[in-house]
């Protein structure tokens, strides 16, 4: 593994040694010190052309708990603004020797087209509705640590699946890991053959489910996702207003109540309280919003380290 661009090009085997890596660096949050020396001396360079609280802090920490020099830039105040293209702003940051690159884009395809001359790793931090992998990875890691195992289990992907690249990366990696998905959604809010997007194995374990009771009837697992207004620019309307869509596909006490009565509830993040989720769901026991984010530092340091250097021994 060079690089991680997409959640396709990792197996089962694959996943699951970076999960396991990833247990390693789940309690250091809870030591005092909080650095482990193995990235010292190396430099990743974190470059967001979209906004990111999470995505950019835990890949900083991640970066400074194994001692690298951890680099921030943000697209509003790098030099794409004055008409740099991104693979001449690649090329430009490679000339500075970084040992990885983690960038987000509003381009589907971006960590793509700089993996593909890049000398150092390249990591998607999302990009467009594409992938999303290490979201993915921290959600598999946050539903092994409740579960066990992920086969067989029962997971609905609830709310705007169409310009969520978050649902297609998790479709990929939890239905790799044995899981059965059920996308949710109003048929506007999902893709055509959406279904299709990992061949026959996504073909066997996703079904699309156009109404939230039967989406939620049994699941172990309930993920929520915002409604990602600034993808929908010049689209047709999707759904009359987001208070309709709110009281038909929202989870509450009373939806969740459909779903298993242990399973968890998750989000990536940012919430859109009331909307997609009450808050009463979203700070109640069943909720592990904030585990997700906690298992993000440890996933980020364990897939940062095997690009970089290799697995520990
Ligand atoms: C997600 C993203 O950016 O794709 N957030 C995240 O990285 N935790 C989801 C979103 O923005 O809704």
């Amino acid at each position: 593994m060079r690089h991680l661009v997409s959640i396709a090009d990792l197996d089962a085997k694959d996943i699951v040694a970076i999960l396991d890596h990833g247990d390693r660096y789940w309690s250091l949050a809870d030591e005092p010190i909080k650095k482990l020396t193995s990235l010292r001396g190396r430099t990743v360079m974190i470059v967001m052309f979209e906004s990111s609280t999470r995505t950019r802090t835990s890949f900083e920490l991640a970066a400074k708990r194994l001692s690298a020099e951890a680099i921030n830039i943000s697209g509003s105040s790098s030099s794409t603004t004055k008409g740099e293209t991104l693979l001449d702003t690649g090329r430009n940051l490679q000339a500075m020797h970084p040992d990885a690159i983690v960038v987000r884009h509003a381009f589907g395809g971006a960590a793509a087209m700089l993996a593909k001359t890049a000398k150092c790793a390249v990591i998607n931090a999302g990009d467009g509705q594409h992938e999303h992998p290490t979201q993915a990875l921290l959600d598999a890691a946050t539903i092994r640590r409740h579960r066990g195992n992920l086969e067989g289990l029962e997971v609905a992907i609830v709310g705007d699946i169409s310009h969520s690249r978050v649902a297609r990366s998790n479709i990929l990696c939890l239905s790799k890991l044995g899981a059965r998905i059920r996308l949710v959604a109003p048929w506007t809010l999902l893709p055509r053959g959406i279904e299709l997007i990992g061949g026959d194995l996504t073909r066997e374990r996703v079904r699309l489910c156009p109404r939230l009771e039967d989406g939620l009837d049994g699941a172990d697992v309930v993920m929520m996702l915002r409604v990602q207004h600034e993808r929908f620019e010049g689209e047709a309307p999707r759904f009359p207003n987001t208070r309709e869509l709110s009281r038909t596909f929202g989870l509450s006490e009373r939806t969740l109540a459909y779903a298993k009565p242990d399973a968890i509830v998750m989000h990536p993040g940012p919430i859109n309280r009331g909307v997609e989720v009450s808050p009463q769901v979203a700070d109640g026991p069943r909720a592990v919003i904030l585990q997700q984010v906690s298992w993000g530092v440890a996933i980020r340091m364990a897939v940062l380290e095997r690009l970089i250097v290799g697995e520990p021994a």
